[in-house]
């Protein structure tokens, strides 16, 4: 029987083989009998399925299990992959970890979100992570991944680059118990009264969150559709010498500048663009919405035109940070 595959863009798509697993040995026993290829997802919060019917198998972590062990001024949470990102984020507020509390909000699951590297306000997952334990589904066993094996970079990991190789079982995040925060970015102090708390830090950013990106209850998307670019000092003197008002951040490795897809989405003139359903949502730039009935197709064609826009008015190529299957 035909299942739906879930996907917060709202699109069509569904599976005639879809497999739940909570560890190796159940995944094991699926991939026995699963036609490829294969595609294990998460909330489907960062997929765009060009189909209705995803031709394969579609696997999903149910495992939302989670154990703590306390270190000297820090914890270990062990945590399934199939636990909902942001109620971990919640787990932490409320057990006084800190870390994680200015990625949330952020739609997925927490294995989705070790092989993504999300990120929100100055902070990325990759960097909470201690260990992650996945099936290797070449090798056809568990293994596990240390930090300085994951390769984490801008919303990127040897997860995401390995072409669905590894399927997350566990995501071990090391978590401080000494309070620190990161409030700098994006104006997150500013909405901070008195002394800063977990608490706090979290309502600071749900409340950033829900005034500038759409609740994917209510309206399809698939958060941030494009990555923001990462120019050469050359090209990012010369743009800013025409546009001196454009944002622009420094990279994690010192090499380029990163620009704002946003901005450069907003500032040539796609803010109004639309494809059948599809549009740009008017809050943000960044972000495409499904507005009631939009197709694969039609999100495809609006992303098109907004890359050649961008290049042309520009120069920059933009990338999609969400994936196509
Ligand atoms: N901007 C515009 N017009 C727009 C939208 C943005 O001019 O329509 C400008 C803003 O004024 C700001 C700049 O673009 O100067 C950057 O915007 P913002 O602070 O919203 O952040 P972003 O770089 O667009 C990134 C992440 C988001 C994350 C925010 C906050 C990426 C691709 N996106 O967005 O992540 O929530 O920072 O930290 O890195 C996601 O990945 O799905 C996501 C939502």
């Amino acid at each position: 029987m035909a299942v739906r595959i879930p996907n917060t863009l709202g699109l069509e798509a569904c599976t005639d083989n879809w497999f739940e697993y909570t560890d190796s040995e159940q995944l094991e026993a699926c991939l026995a009998k699963a036609p490829k290829p294969w595609l294990p997802v998460g909330a489907g919060s960062n997929l765009l399925f060009s189909k209705p019917v995803f031709e394969g198998s579609v696997f999903r972590c149910t495992d939302t299990s989670w154990e703590v062990s306390r270190g000297n001024g820090y914890v270990r949470v062990r945590v399934g992959a199939g636990m909902r990102w942001d109620d971990f984020v919640a787990l932490c507020v409320e057990n006084g970890w800190y870390g994680a509390e200015n990625l949330s909000l952020i739609p997925g699951d927490v294995g989705a979100a070790a092989v993504q590297n999300i990120g929100a306000y100055g902070a990325e997952a990759g960097s909470l992570v201690s260990s992650v334990e996945v099936y290797d589904t070449v090798a056809g066993h568990p293994r596990v991944f240390f930090p300085d094996e994951c390769e984490y970079g801008y919303r990127s990991s040897v997860f995401k680059k390995s072409g669905k190789r590894y399927f997350v079982l566990k995501v071990v995040f090391k978590l401080s118990l000494v309070p620190s925060f990161s409030l700098e970015y994006g104006n997150l102090a500013a909405r901070i009264e008195g002394e800063p708390t977990l608490q706090k830090v979290r309502e600071a950013v749900i409340a950033t969150r829900q005034s500038k990106l759409p609740d994917p209850e209510v309206i399809g998307s698939a958060g941030s559709f494009f990555m923001n670019p990462v120019v050469s000092k050359k090209v990012f003197t010369a743009l800013q010498k025409k546009y001196p008002d454009m944002p622009h951040y420094p990279t994690a490795t010192g090499r380029g500048v990163k620009l704002s897809a946003g901005w450069l989405i907003d500032r040539s003139g796609c803010k109004d663009m639309s494809a059948g359903d599809a549009a740009v949502y008017e809050k943000h730039a960044l972000i495409l919405v499904n507005r009631g009935h939009a197709c694969a197709a039609d999100i495809i064609r609006l992303a098109d035109n907004i890359i050649k826009k961008v290049e042309e008015t520009f120069g920059v190529t933009l990338k999609p940070e969400v994936e196509t299957v």
